[in-house]
């Protein structure tokens, strides 16, 4: 008798187990390697010092929101979100900072420094710095009047930085919307995710260098519709950014609401009033009217829009992310344990 009930609660314990086995690889089936709360236990005060320090990025530099949000997709689109686009130029490693779309125009790195110094101080050798990107590009949003979500964490540093990756994947300004689609699709995302996030250029800058062809090209003439009021925009950005000269002038991206994570980057694109090419062409290339509906979509409904960008922020922070055993835990963000 003693033993059937030992072999029945063996039994039970095993199918519990199992049971249990089944159920925890279940949560991988929305196709995330990574979770909620991977630091709980590790370092509890991590979204606590983060937020702080975004905070007081933004608050000494409102410019910071934009830029840190950047990064991380600079981060994703080049060997996916491993912390890459932070590594210096040492030794074998060749930095992406150095590449075409980030030279001269990427920035938040001492941001990112900083909040790593924090950590290691607060629980050493743990939280990786494609991590921080991941939540500090979040907690940027969040700062200016954009959605907050949950950001899931356990992404592992990079041992290699990608130069030519940068330069190959990192969409130009000056992108058709044909380029645009495939480039976005080379990351796994799709149509939708492009336009919600494109709508990160409700905020932030660019520099005359990045939307010159745009304003003095007259192959980038706007609908016949809008002709009369983008002469007065092309003005005053033909003031800032001469044909030649004064390439790093910068211009808001959103000339609206510049400081503001809002919808009205929709409202811009609509007039035909976006800073850069590849903004204009969702409104202006999009012949089959798929980008269109959700441009309109978003420029109607502040909420959909922060929902559909949330989805593909989380879609795209998950874009080859290392896991487990894979890369490593940075000590310093722009240089690989030695
Ligand atoms: C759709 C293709 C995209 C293109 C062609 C593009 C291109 C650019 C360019 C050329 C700049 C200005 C850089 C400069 O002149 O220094 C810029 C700025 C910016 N981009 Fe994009 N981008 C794209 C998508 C995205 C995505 C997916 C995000 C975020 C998820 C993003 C976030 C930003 C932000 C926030 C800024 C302002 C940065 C600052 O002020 O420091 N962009 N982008
Ligand atoms: C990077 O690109 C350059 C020029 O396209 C090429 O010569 C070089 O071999 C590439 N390097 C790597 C590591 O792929
Ligand atoms: C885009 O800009 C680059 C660099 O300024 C230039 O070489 C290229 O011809 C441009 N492409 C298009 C399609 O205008």
């Amino acid at each position: 008798m003693a033993f059937t009930g030992r072999v029945s609660i063996f039994i039970t314990v095993l199918v519990v187990l199992i049971f249990h086995g089944v159920r925890s690889l279940s949560y991988d089936d929305d196709g995330l390697p990574l979770v909620l709360g991977y630091y709980k236990q590790t370092c509890p005060l991590l979204e606590k010092i983060v937020l702080r320090q975004v905070q007081v990025a933004v608050f000494r530099d409102p410019r910071m929101a934009a830029s840190l949000l950047r990064l991380h997709f600079h981060d994703c689109f080049v060997t996916g979100c491993d912390a890459s686009v932070l590594l210096d130029s040492y030794g074998g490693i060749v930095s992406e900072k150095q590449a075409g779309p980030n030279i001269d125009s990427l920035r938040g790195f001492e941001v990112i420094d900083e909040i790593k110094y924090i950590l290691e101080e607060a629980c050493p050798y743990t939280v990786s710095c494609a991590d921080i990107l991941a939540l500090a590009a979040r907690d940027a949003v969040a700062s200016r009047g954009g959605p907050r979500w949950n950001v899931y964490l356990g992404r592992r540093d990079s041992l290699k930085a990608s130069f030519n990756g940068s330069n190959q994947y990192i969409p130009a300004p000056n992108s058709s919307l044909e380029t645009l689609i495939a480039n976005f699709r080379q990351q796994g995302l799709d149509i939708k995710d492009l336009v919600a996030l494109s709508g990160s250029h409700t905020m932030g800058e660019a520099r005359c260098l990045s939307f010159r062809q745009r304003v003095y090209d007259q192959n980038t003439e706007e609908h016949l519709y809008h002709r009369k009021r983008n002469t007065e925009f092309r003005r005053i950005l033909r003031s800032i950014c001469p044909k030649s000269g004064r390439d790093s002038e910068l211009a808001p991206l959103d000339l609206m609401t510049p400081a503001r994570f809002d919808n009205h980057y929709f409202h811009n694109i609509i007039r035909g009033e976006g800073l850069l090419i590849s903004d204009n062409v969702l409104v202006n290339e999009d012949f089959e009217g798929e980008i269109k509906k959700y441009v309109w979509t978003y420029a109607f409904n502040q909420e959909l829009f922060f929902a559909a960008f949330v989805d593909s922020m989380v879609k795209m922070g998950n874009i080859n992310v290392l896991t487990g055993e894979e890369g490593e835990i940075r000590r310093d963000c722009r240089f690989v344990n030695t």
